[in-house]
Order: structure tokens, then C-alpha cells, then sequence
């Protein structure tokens, strides 16, 4: 009986090891342990034993059954492991796939930044340079080298984010200062763009923020006047707003142009003929511009006795918001995608 006991044991362990499934691990289970199962058939088989062989037997039985519990507690294990993987292989997905009806990761460029782009690229192919200045600013670029001493009534116009305990440095309100770092880094003769953003201690609506975009430009070379600039201002507006646009000049005070001009294109949404955007005009405000002042030629290291020069200026954030006909300055800085999106 012992040898038919170990033999049980054996034959049930070799069988297990082959078992992956719960289901065939049931009906082994049955067919050994369960009870009419081969083990019980040898118990039932003990009770013919003399007392004495029966304990011994007893004993055996007890130890073969632990043995082949312990073997189905195994392979019961590794069923469940091999179901598990199975179902990780089977309701496998991927998390960084985007959800049905969302768009994937391609995002798109700022509508200032695409405007931006634009006329860089129109301003290069007329032999400009694209110059980086700082946004903080020194008080003495960004104002009094332009032509506007600290007592100067300009600087009201222009309210400054001043900066704690640096009284020499503010928040640059305008591009203009990259005018004397182009002539100081450079020299003559001149053509530099400087697009980038500027600051205003502005209370914000719709009209104001704080934070906007210009594009600043200067030449200077011998010989500079006041038709070279209108032919690119001319060149800039029928770039922007289409072939038939016209653009006027009319005087205007800037400390660092003399003359000065306000520039203005004809109205693109009603041709010139006068609507709710051009105020009845016909015409729309766009650019600062004049000739440099002989002071801003000289704050540059450059000799306004023997060359002179233009500059422009004009806000990209307001030509962005008048291109897209978006009605609140604050979207643009605003970072909302639902806004970013549609560009
Ligand atoms: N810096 C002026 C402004 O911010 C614009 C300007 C630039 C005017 C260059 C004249 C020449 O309003």
C-alpha cells in the first residue's frame, strides 16, 4: 500500500506539472482527492489492515495527501499567473494614444508669432538683420538715449513698470532702445528689425494689456530720406492688407523721430469707404515712424552729419487683433487654447 501511495503522489505531481488551466486543474483535483477519487479508494482499501500496518499506513497516507495539496497549491499559482498575462496581453492598450474625437499633439503656432514670421521673412528678403533686445530694460535706453530726459512730459505717455530697488532699469515700453543697440553694436549703414514684447502699466480691457508685441525698424545709410520710408511702409501695409492698399502720413510728435509721422492704411474690411472698424475713416492707424533724431544718431555712435536715417514702430499685437477681427487685446496673452486653437 505504501508503494501505491507513493506512486499516487508521484503520478499526481507530474500531472500537475503540466496543468496551466483551472478547469483541467478541477478535474484532477476530482480524480485524486476528491470523494471517490484515488485517494479515497485507498484509504477505503486501509480500513483491511491489521491495527498495527494501518497507523503505519495511516501516517503515510496523511503525508502523501499534504504533499499532493502542497503540489495543487502550486499549480493553481501558476494557473492564475498564466490567466493573468493572458488577459494583460489580450486588454492591452495604449495610454499615450489620443481619445477618439480629441486631436494628437500637434499643436500650432501663436496667431503674433505667425504674423511675426511673416514679416520677418518680408523684412529679410529687403536686406534688414532681426535683432534680439532685453525686456528689462535700462532707463537710460529705453527713454532718455531716445531723445526723452527724465523730466520730459513723453514719458507720461508711456505709464512704466519701474523696478524695485533698480531705479536705473524698467520693463521696456517699447522696441525703440533696440534702435541704438543696433547703431552701437553695428554702425552704419543700417537696416535692422526688432520684433518683441513690451510692457505697460496699463489698467487692462479690452483695448489695453499689459503686455503686447512691436516691431521696431531703423536704416540708417548716407543719403536716407523720408521717400525711402514711405516706400517701406507702402511695402509693409500692401504685404499685410493686399496690393490696393494705400497708406497716409500725417504729423506726429515721437522725441526720437524729427519729423515725426503717424502712419495709417486704408481700411481692408471697407476698402477706404468708412466702417464700424476704421470709426467711418476709411483709414486705420498702424505705424509710428519719422526720421531719427540727430540725438538718437549720436546716442548710437553714429555721425548724423554724415548720415541720416528713418524708424518705425508699430504694435503687432493690434495688427494680429486687426487681421483676425479679435475684439479683446486679453485673449492674446491669455494662454486659453480653446482661442489658440483656431489659428
Ligand atoms: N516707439 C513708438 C511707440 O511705441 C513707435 C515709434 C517707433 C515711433 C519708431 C516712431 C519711430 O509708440
Amino acid at each position: 500500500m505504501q508503494s501505491q501511495l507513493e506512486q499516487l503522489k508521484q503520478a499526481a505531481i507530474d500531472a500537475l506539472k503540466t496543468v496551466t488551466d483551472n478547469e483541467s486543474l478541477e478535474r484532477l483535483r476530482v480524480e485524486v482527492l476528491g470523494r471517490k477519487g484515488k485517494m479515497a479508494d485507498l484509504m477505503k482499501q486501509m480500513a483491511t489492515l491489521a491495527d498495527e500496518e494501518r497507523k503505519l499506513v495511516g501516517a503515510a497516507a496523511n503525508e502523501v495527501k499534504a504533499a499532493i495539496e502542497a503540489a495543487f497549491g502550486e499549480a493553481e499559482g501558476r494557473a492564475h499567473e498564466a490567466q493573468r498575462a493572458q488577459r494583460a496581453q489580450a486588454e492591452w492598450i495604449d495610454v499615450t494614444e489620443p481619445a477618439i474625437g480629441v486631436r494628437s499633439g500637434m499643436g500650432n503656432l501663436h496667431p503674433v508669432t505667425q504674423v511675426r514670421e511673416s514679416l520677418e521673412d518680408l523684412f529679410v528678403s529687403m536686406g534688414f538683420i532681426v535683432e534680439d533686445g532685453p525686456e528689462l530694460e535700462s532707463d537710460h535706453l529705453n527713454f532718455t538715449a531716445l531723445n526723452i530726459p527724465p523730466t520730459h512730459p513723453a514719458r507720461d505717455m508711456q505709464d512704466t513698470f519701474y523696478v524695485d530697488g533698480h531705479p536705473d532699469m524698467v520693463m521696456r515700453t517699447q522696441t525703440s532702445p533696440v534702435q541704438i543697440r543696433g547703431m552701437r553694436k553695428y554702425g552704419a549703414p543700417l537696416r535692422l528689425i526688432a520684433p518683441g514684447r513690451v510692457f505697460r502699466n496699463e489698467a487692462t480691457d479690452v483695448r489695453h494689456e499689459h503686455t503686447f508685441h512691436q516691431l521696431e525698424g531703423i536704416v540708417v545709410d548716407k543719403g536716407i530720406s523720408f521717400s525711402h520710408l514711405k516706400g517701406v511702409l507702402e511695402t509693409v501695409a500692401k504685404h499685410l492688407y493686399g496690393a490696393d492698399t494705400q497708406i497716409r502720413l500725417r504729423p506726429k510728435f515721437y522725441p526720437f523721430v524729427e519729423p515725426g509721422v503717424n502712419g495709417e492704411v486704408t481700411c481692408f474690411l471697407c476698402k477706404g469707404a468708412g466702417c464700424r472698424l476704421c470709426k467711418k475713416s476709411g483709414w486705420l492707424e498702424v505705424f509710428g515712424a519719422g526720421m531719427v533724431h540727430p540725438n538718437v544718431l549720436r546716442e548710437g555712435g553714429v555721425d548724423p552729419d554724415v548720415y541720416s536715417g528713418f524708424a518705425f514702430g508699430f504694435g503687432l499685437t493690434r495688427l494680429v487683433m486687426l487681421k483676425y477681427g479679435i475684439d479683446d487685446i486679453r485673449h492674446l496673452e491669455g494662454g486659453d487654447l480653446r482661442f489658440l486653437k483656431q489659428f
